[in-house]
């Protein structure tokens, strides 16, 4: 079997607004698309990598991996370009790797996964679940809202998680699931869509998702606290 990771980085990173898109901003001296990556490596369960950045930074991401490109790496990892959504970024990513048993989808922007948790979801898959995905209990209570701003509900937070990824897929499940052309802002909702099962396993404080720059303060001091 083929386990392939799927990186999405060709996000612009409007909400973090640095000079760059988000994949390539350094945290700790080295941009968070290298850090997942290396996570993704020292994880142990991942056979191919293939990254989808800006088209116009495919040669400027290859650059930047050069040390993994080579046959020197244990894993594979090759630069395709994005899409306008994520959701096209992730299918340019499904089209590139054809020999895949199973996919795992994780963000360039979760620098900080502990390869623990892609061990995980990997485990899952093979104990036979389709489709894993990490979650942690929402620590704030979330409200609905119309357009007005006025609340329309309060669902029990005790039965919400926070989403994270790696998420991980049977291939199969994954090719048809983004066939339908539907979009949205994880893979699993598509799948969910489908109608197929999704199974939720605990996620990681440390997988958080750098988006602000308040989220980049704190992987910069995470990490500078490690290096010490
Ligand atoms: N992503 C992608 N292709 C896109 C949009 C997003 O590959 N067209 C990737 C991002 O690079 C990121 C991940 O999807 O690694 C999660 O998206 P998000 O955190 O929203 O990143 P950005 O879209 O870059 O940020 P923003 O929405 O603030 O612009
Ligand atoms: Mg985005």
């Amino acid at each position: 079997s083929r386990v392939v990771a799927l990186v999405p980085a060709a996000g612009q990173g409007v909400r973090l607004g640095e000079s760059m898109p988000k994949a390539f901003v350094p945290v700790g001296g080295s941009p968070m698309l290298t850090l997942a990556i290396d996570g993704l490596i020292a994880s142990g369960v991942v056979d191919h990598i293939v990254i989808m950045t800006p088209a116009e930074l495919v040669g400027e991401a290859q650059g930047l991996l050069a040390g993994h490109l080579g046959s020197a790496c244990p894993v594979p990892v090759g630069v395709v370009p994005g899409g306008t959504e994520r959701t096209d970024s992730v299918r340019a990513g499904i089209a590139a790797a054809p020999q895949a048993s199973h996919f795992l989808v994780h963000d360039a922007a979760r620098a900080l996964t502990p390869p623990t948790l892609i061990a995980r979801v990997v485990a899952e898959l093979r104990a036979g679940h389709s489709a894993v995905v990490p979650g942690l209990p929402v620590t704030d209570t979330i409200k609905s809202v119309d357009a007005q701003g006025d609340v329309t509900g309060t669902p029990d937070r005790a039965g919400l998680r926070a989403i994270q990824t790696p998420q991980g897929f049977e291939a199969d499940l994954l090719r048809r699931a983004y066939a339908a052309g539907l979009q949205a802002t994880d893979d699993a909702a598509l799948v969910e869509a489908f109608g197929a099962r999704v199974r939720v396993i605990p996620g990681e404080p440390m997988a958080f998702k750098i988006t602000t720059p308040l989220d980049l303060h704190l992987a910069r001091t995470l990490l500078a606290e490690r290096d010490e």
